[in-house]
């Protein structure tokens, strides 16, 4: 499975790229507005810091603007992938885009038909959201499974984004189920190395290790 990275902070980014498990990031209008920097600025940062895919989302909701947009941030970095919404005019833009060679990752896709629907379109990347779907009483990480049963099964390309992860078992139930990528916030990212136990057992050896060494 692939790392990528939920954020647009860029020191998150090199903090983590630094231990070399950033195979890409993804931002969205929400985590642009958090680092109140200029958009086009924050991207290019990113995409120089990062060699893998890094999605930048547009704001247009109507076909031409989509694919105006889409043109006009693709030619920021080699590595931008345009993240367009999951809507029907966001199918026809990720159709005509991805004619033109343009990545695209289709995102809030919280059922299999959407997902199935992206796929065909053209999507190289198609993002299901699975805490949010948890956050409706559902079981978000159901679809990742069934979204891989579905790709698996018509041999379609796009590759699934493990989205909206929000604790360390969707981490790793991703894995589980299949999905290419998980995109993990920034914040999480560290506690994903954490545990107790390991902290615990490197202090008894170091106390046992001391002691050892007075003794000696
Ligand atoms: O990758 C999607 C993510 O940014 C949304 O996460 O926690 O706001 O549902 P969340």
């Amino acid at each position: 499975m692939k790392f990528f990275l939920d954020t647009a902070n860029l020191e998150e980014i090199k903090k983590i790229n630094a231990l070399g498990l950033v195979d890409g990031v993804t931002t969205n209008p929400t985590l642009i507005a958090k680092e109140g920097r200029d958009f086009e600025t924050v991207i290019k940062e990113i995409c120089q810091e990062v060699s893998g895919p890094v999605s930048a989302e547009v704001i247009s909701l109507d076909y031409d603007g989509m694919v105006a947009e889409a043109r006009k941030v693709a030619q920021w970095a080699e590595n931008v992938v345009v993240k367009i919404p999951m809507t029907e005019d966001g199918l026809r833009a990720v159709n005509t885009l991805s004619k033109e060679g343009i990545k695209t990752n289709v995102t809030l896709i919280f059922s299999v038909a959407q997902g199935l629907l992206a796929a065909k379109a053209g999507a190289t990347y198609i993002s299901p959201f699975i805490g949010r779907i948890d956050d409706m009483g559902e079981e978000g990480m159901q679809l990742i499974e069934d979204l891989r049963l579905v790709l698996d099964n018509y041999d379609l390309q796009a590759e699934i984004i493990a989205a909206s992860i929000r604790h360390i078992n969707h981490f790793q139930a991703s894995a589980l189920a299949g999905a290419d990528i998980a995109t993990v916030p920034g914040k999480l990212f560290p506690k994903l190395w954490a545990h107790p136990l390991t902290d615990k057992g490197i202090e008894s050896f170091l106390a046992d290790w001391d002691k050892f060494q007075e003794a000696l």
